[in-house]
């Protein structure tokens, strides 16, 4: 019998969700699995209706809306790739047509295609970019439009409509090897700001978050091995632990309900303190 891989303990506390999404509608892109897959449960727990947004993986987007479905609120799943702007509009008549209205638009859909600076094709820059920048720009502008056109509903929330992008500690910190997925990062964060500052007087918010190493399909390498694990990637982690998936629910739940009405055009790192410069440490 081969040795199982490691895996590292789930050391995260269990918070309940209260239902602080209550009545909300909430698109979320690239939620079949990992961080969007976590979000859409999370919302889900906290009483908002969501559209599970996939680009490839449909087993796992339905299996996500069953487990929405379970836990009592509606979902609709959704083909579309957001760098192509004729499938973003289609998935906005989806959401219309289903729930009539979107309230929270969570920015999410994201890929990484590694390769040193002086190999990488402009296929791979360009892939990147198009996905995790142009991809955002493109359902942030649909959400905006429909935000706009809602207006403030005081029944359902204080604002008329919150963006929450995901972004990554990689918005600040560089990333040899993944200049393409950095500088994608790097630019959602002024796409927010920017974007959040030409709305504000319209009571619509938008933030960020930015995630440090998370146990998703995108990190399966790095905790299959202990040695890797507690080597490597838990010497860039202060707090010493790998962060889950509902770490980034649970910040984004609150980022998108009116407990955060005051907060706008901001990131928040959710990384067990990645971005405290942890080389430093005893050091310096
Ligand atoms: C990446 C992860 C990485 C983490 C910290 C994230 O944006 O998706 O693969 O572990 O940043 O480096």
């Amino acid at each position: 019998m081969p040795t199982p891989p490691y895996v590292p303990p789930n050391e995260m506390p269990q918070v309940p969700y209260s239902r602080i999404l209550e009545g909300q509608k909430a698109m979320i892109t690239g939620a079949s699995k990992g961080l969007g897959a976590g979000i859409a449960l999370g919302f889900a727990k906290a009483g908002a209706d969501v559209l599970i947004n996939y680009n490839s993986d449909e087993k796992g987007a339905r299996e996500i809306a069953e487990e929405v479905k379970r836990l009592g609120q509606k979902a609709l799943v959704v083909k579309a790739n957001v760098a192509d702007e004729a499938e973003v509009l289609n998935m906005y008549e989806a959401m219309f047509d289903t729930f009539g209205r979107i309230d929270i638009l969570v920015a999410n859909s994201g890929i990484q295609i590694n390769a040193p600076i002086d190999e990488m094709t402009l296929d791979q820059w360009s892939t990147v970019i198009d996905v995790n920048l142009t991809g955002q720009f493109l359902v942030a502008r649909e959400a905006i439009k429909a935000f706009k056109r809602q207006g403030i509903d005081p029944s359902i929330s204080s604002s008329a409509g919150k963006i929450i992008h995901m972004s990554s500690v990689h918005d600040i910190i560089p990333w040899e090897g993944h200049v393409n997925y950095a500088a994608s990062k790097g630019g959602i964060m002024l796409l927010m700001k920017s974007i959040a500052m030409e709305v504000a007087h319209l009571r619509i918010r938008v933030n960020a978050v930015s995630p440090g190493a998370i146990r998703t399909p995108m990190n399966v390498e790095k905790i299959t091995s202990q040695d890797i694990y507690e080597d490597q990637l838990l010497r860039l982690i202060p707090y010493k632990r790998i962060g889950e998936p509902d770490d980034v629910a649970q910040a984004t739940v609150w980022l998108a309900s009116d407990a955060s009405d005051y907060v706008n055009g901001t990131t928040i790192y959710i990384d067990g303190g990645m971005t405290l410069y942890p080389g430093f440490i005893g050091g310096g």
